[in-house]
């Protein structure tokens, strides 16, 4: 992926640092805008895996919507582009001002995750003298065959309304005289791989359809969630995630009614293959068991690996050796999780090399912190 000309401009650039593909962020949103256009389903960017203003503006500028879990994410949204009428906002915990701000900014819906949380807002929505649109957030108790640390639509996560307690919370919502319920939302987890869950996804959502049906009521929105996982191990094999499939088996899965629009809410698959990260190797200390490399980038530049355990494609960039070795890659800060991968195989790698660590567009530099008083990373893009 990354040619000669491009590996000399990262030379030239204070490590470690985010560099961002905008060709191939741009072609997975042409790619992923034409397979949900095929069934008229509408996406919003789930601001969270990357809240970058450059790669929002890139997003929004296809006619996406965005998907915010803050205050803070919903004002984002707007500064960068999306229009007020395509931001949802979800998340299990939203605070009162939170609330005001997306009432006072009239966005498309709020996802909401509990009856008390119905009662706040029908108050903060009429104290602002507005209606707030609302979808009920169900926990669809699927298993997504994720990482155990991103698995949140069982039914002992605290994700969502209990498929049992549904009906006694559309009946309350419907006395809120500032609250009009639109739809119903979903989110099963995140990097799934396996096509069964959504199916049976489908199917949760369509058996919940029967049941509105039956009290009378015609919800005109179903959002699914986001979740589509990408491909950590081969990246240049696909760089952009199989979005067509997944639109085809739920077209074919799930019951739509007349007007009746169905939602997404992708993050990752948007982003995570258009970045990397790249931190030059500090120091090659071999150990009893092992070598490592002791790179300028740590846990607070790329926490996936020290918090989930996941695994990210390393590349050494600009070794001159044909001999390989093996080597632990870790960061300088003070903790012993701040490991990036063990016993890898790369081509030997000397003080300065450049190492990437890729697919890390999504969950990496938004999760950056300043632990240790460290530097957030450096960021770059490939057309400026
Ligand atoms: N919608 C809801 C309600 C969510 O909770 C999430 C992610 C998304 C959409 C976007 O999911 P995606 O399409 O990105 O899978 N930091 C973790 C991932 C946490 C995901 C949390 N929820 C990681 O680095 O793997």
């Amino acid at each position: 992926m990354f040619d000669k000309e491009l590996i000399k401009r990262f030379e030239t650039l204070d490590t470690p640092f985010y560099y961002y593909d905008i060709q191939l962020l741009r072609e997975t949103l042409s790619r992923l805008k034409s397979a949900v256009d095929k069934y008229g389903y509408c996406v919003h960017y789930a601001v969270k895996a990357n809240a970058n203003p450059r790669i929002l503006q890139e997003i929004s500028s296809f006619g996406f919507g965005a998907d915010c879990v803050s205050g803070n994410e919903v004002l984002r949204a707007l500064e960068c582009g999306f229009p007020a009428d395509k931001v949802v906002f979800a998340g299990v915990g939203k605070s009162d001002t939170e609330i005001e701000i997306g009432i006072k900014n009239n966005i498309f819906c709020f996802n909401v995750e509990s009856l008390q949380e119905l009662e706040v807002i029908n108050k903060i929505a009429g104290q602002n003298g507005k209606t707030a649109s609302v979808a009920l957030r169900l926990n669809p108790g699927i298993d997504a065959h994720t990482n155990k640390c991103i698995n949140t639509g069982l039914a002992d996560s605290k994700f969502g309304i209990d498929f049992n307690q549904m009906e006694a919370t559309i009946t309350f919502a419907q006395k809120l005289s500032n609250i009009k319920l639109i739809g119903i939302h979903f989110h099963i987890g995140s990097q799934i791989l396996d096509k069964e869950p959504y199916r049976l996804l489908c199917q949760r959502s369509n058996e919940m359809q029967e049941k509105l049906s039956l009290m009378g009521l015609d919800l005109p929105e179903i959002n699914l969630g986001g979740g589509l996982g990408i491909d950590y191990d081969d990246p240049d094999k696909n760089p952009v995630p199989d979005f067509e499939s997944l639109m085809d088996l739920i077209h074919a899965n799930l019951d739509v009614k007349d007007r009746q629009r169905v939602h997404f809410e992708f993050g990752r698959a948007i982003v995570a293959q258009c970045g990397t990260m790249v931190a030059k190797t500090l120091y090659i200390k071999p150990a009893s068991q092992t070598t490592f490399a002791i790179v300028d980038a740590g846990f607070t530049d790329l926490i996936r690996p020290a918090l989930y355990g996941a695994h990210h494609k390393i590349e050494n960039l600009t070794s001159h050796y044909a001999q390989k070795d093996k080597y632990d890659i870790v960061g300088p800060i003070c903790e012993s999780t701040d490991v990036f991968d063990t016993g890898i195989t790369l081509p030997k790698t000397v003080r300065g090399d450049l190492i990437a660590f890729r697919s890390a567009g999504a969950y990496g530099e938004i999760m950056a912190s300043r632990y240790n008083l460290r530097n957030l990373p450096n960021v770059y893009y490939s057309d400026n």
